[in-house]
């Protein structure tokens, strides 16, 4: 039993199979109070340009696109399954105005300066070297961009980190200090019960 429940919630780092696809769904459906809560106070605008980095199955996309009128919102994600899901789950806006692409965190296919927001959800936990990951943020966010991440799992002794192989929990005020240490400005931190956490910082 043990090692199906460590199998299946392995795929959140990188879903796969039809266990992957199992758990893209309940991602989109689980993670929607700590998505909605995040996003709420990011202060997002009409007509912005945004990316969902670990967009995961899509759901985040549909979200943005909910909170900012006339936008263009790209996401991408290590997983062929995620990339697939995220573009059904966006059919109907698909290549007009949501774009998703598969790649990494750590060398993002897009310029400099292009988005007014970054936002990443329940993924940096499974981002390789963090530190440059945030600095590849830095780069293709607009001057007064902003970057907010959103995480539940903030604890590295906890059952998550023991059933999600090659996950790394990181409490925010570290993040923060990642932020802080990338560049990052105005760096703010908010937590909501159970575990809910929003790290914020601006691009200089
Ligand atoms: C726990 S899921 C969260 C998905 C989605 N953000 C959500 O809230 O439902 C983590 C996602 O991050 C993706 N991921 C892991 N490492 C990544 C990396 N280095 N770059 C981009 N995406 C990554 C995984 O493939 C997976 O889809």
């Amino acid at each position: 039993m043990a090692s199906i429940l460590k199998r299946l919630f392995t795929n959140c780092a990188c879903p796969k199979g039809r266990m992957g696809r199992a758990m893209l769904k309940f991602m989109n459906f689980c993670h929607a109070p700590l998505t909605n809560w995040g996003l709420g106070l990011a202060d997002i605008q009409d007509g912005w340009t945004i990316l969902d980095i670990g967009c995961g199955g899509g759901a985040t996309l549909k979200r943005l696109l909910e909170r900012s009128r006339d936008a263009q919102v790209y996401g991408i994600d290590i997983s062929e399954e995620s990339v697939a899901k995220a573009r059904k789950v966006n059919a109907k806006e698909l290549d007009k105005q949501v774009f998703v692409c598969q790649g990494s965190a750590e060398k993002l296919p897009y310029e400099d300066n292009k988005f007014d927001l970054v936002t990443a959800v329940e993924t940096v936990y499974f981002w390789p070297n963090l530190p440059g990951c945030l600095q590849e943020v830095n780069r293709v966010l607009k001057p007064g961009g902003r970057f907010v991440i959103m995480v539940e799992v903030v604890d590295n002794n906890s059952k998550w980190t023991d059933l999600v192989e090659g996950m790394t929990a990181y409490q925010p005020r570290e993040l923060q200090a990642m932020l802080n240490e990338a560049g990052f400005v105005h760096t703010v931190v908010y937590r909501k019960r159970p575990s809910y956490a929003t790290i914020i910082g601006i691009r200089k």
